[in-house]
């Protein structure tokens, strides 16, 4: 276990067979309709490469960046897109791989905007929902695990752009973010 990690609080083990039941389920929705799977960067990353190998139907891929909060307070609700797609969403079957839902103000942004583009239909997929953390009304098609409001790192979840890389969801030392 890293150094900086208090406790592993799901394990590499159970992240895995949930993307595969999560693949299991999305590739019977998608069967037959090409989805364009968007990764939102950069913490779903991780998932967005174990979640396709495990899709067994024919999908295209695409990647947005966004800040949730641009250079203003988290309340303001601000999306700043710092990448945006390649492909036009136009007509297309949407599955938004996200990495977790805080306050849900991202994804609320993003639905919209897809949705004003025209996309056929826009579903989303999160490995990991802080329901407690919510400040809109939005919850997920498919949602992998429900966390504790705690300091969770790891599997593509940063804090200072640190721990992305580890393959768990692990506590951070609070030693680490109070000082
Ligand atoms: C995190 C996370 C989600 C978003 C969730 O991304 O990856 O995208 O916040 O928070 P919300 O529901 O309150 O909007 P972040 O903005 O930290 O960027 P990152 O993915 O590059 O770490
Ligand atoms: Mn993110
Ligand atoms: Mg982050």
């Amino acid at each position: 276990m890293q150094n900086d990690i208090q406790e592993v609080l799901i394990s590499e083990e159970e992240i895995q067979s949930k993307i595969k039941e999560l693949a299991a389920q999305l590739s019977v929705k998608y069967e037959g309709k090409n989805p364009l799977v968007i990764c939102v960067l950069k913490g779903a990353f991780i998932f967005m490469a174990d979640l396709v190998k495990a899709i067994t139907v024919p999908l295209e891929l695409d990647f947005m960046a966004v800040s949730s909060y641009g250079v203003s307070t988290k309340s303001s609700g601000v999306v700043k897109i710092i990448k945006d797609l390649d492909a036009s969403v136009e007509g297309r079957d949407v599955l938004i791989v996200e990495d977790i839902i805080d306050s849900g103000l991202t994804l609320t942004h993003l639905i919209e905007l897809l949705k004003n583009r025209n996309a056929n239909s826009v579903c989303v997929v999160t490995l990991f929902d802080k329901p407690a953390r919510r400040t809109v009304n939005l919850e997920a098609d498919y949602t992998g695990f429900t966390l504790p409001d705690a300091f969770v790192v790891g599997y593509g979840l940063d804090y200072a752009e640190h721990y992305r890389n580890l393959p768990y969801i692990g506590i951070l030392k609070p030693e680490i973010y109070t000082s």
